[in-house]
């Protein structure tokens, strides 16, 4: 054979196994990138199933059900489960009666000792996350809150108090608990009023998760 054949011959032998070489090559790159992304949208849904892993509790008191409703649109948007303390003694509208100083409520209110009765047993020692919600009671915290407080051990867990009222902020009634457990994780809350919409919760949810 002509020896320039040879040599030509030999030339588009070796630049189709170039060529070859070079498509795997890339090809498997591609693949290897591939897989980053899905190692990255894994990691992101790892992520993600983490904070959805943390377990979420709901718990709340509601004398007259406008804290109820905000802590079902909590439910309904985390997912929690929701737990309602449940006072010993249901509150009447004569114990709930604030013109009257002698009420059972404003008795309670101004007496720093005063820890009303909690009828229902509370588990709180498998939740990560608690949404801790109240009505506003002389701009504090009822004091079946500190009750709760007294009977449940939530150090080091992220709580997050949300409450409702006429229109007092919840300001007074955030530091009363920080200041009454500094062990908690405590993040700044909400106050709601009673015209509050699975909306207002959401965007308040969405925001103090990002
Ligand atoms: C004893 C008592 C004291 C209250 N004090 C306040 C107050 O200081 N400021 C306010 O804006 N609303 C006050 N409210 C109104 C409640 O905070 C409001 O109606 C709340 O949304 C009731 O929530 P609930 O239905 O979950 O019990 C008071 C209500 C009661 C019964």
């Amino acid at each position: 054979m002509n020896k320039k054949i040879i040599v030509l011959i030999v030339a588009i032998v070796i630049i189709a196994i170039g060529g070859i070489g070079f498509w795997f090559m890339s090809s498997n790159s591609n693949k290897s990138d591939k897989k980053t992304n899905n190692t990255n949208e894994n990691s992101k849904v790892n992520t993600n199933n983490e904070t959805s892993n943390e377990k979420v509790a709901i718990i709340y008191f509601s004398a007259t059900g406008t804290t109820r409703k905000v802590a079902d649109f909590i439910e309904n948007k985390t997912g929690g489960d929701s737990i309602e303390i449940e006072p010993k003694y249901e509150y009447t509208d004569d114990d709930l009666d604030y013109n009257n100083k002698n009420s059972r409520a404003n008795k309670e209110q101004n007496n720093s000792k005063s820890r009303p009765e909690i009828q229902n047993n509370l588990e709180t020692d498998s939740y990560d996350v608690i949404y801790l919600g109240y009505p506003i009671w002389w701009g504090d915290v009822p004091k079946i809150i500190l009750t709760f407080l007294d009977t449940n051990d939530l150090s080091g867990k992220k709580v997050i108090p949300f409450c409702t009222s006429g229109s007092s902020g919840i300001e007074e009634s955030l530091d009363t608990l920080k200041n009454y457990n500094k062990d908690i994780n405590w993040t700044d809350g909400k106050r709601f009023s009673s015209g509050a919409t699975q909306n207002d919760i959401n965007e308040w949810i969405d925001s103090i998760n990002n």
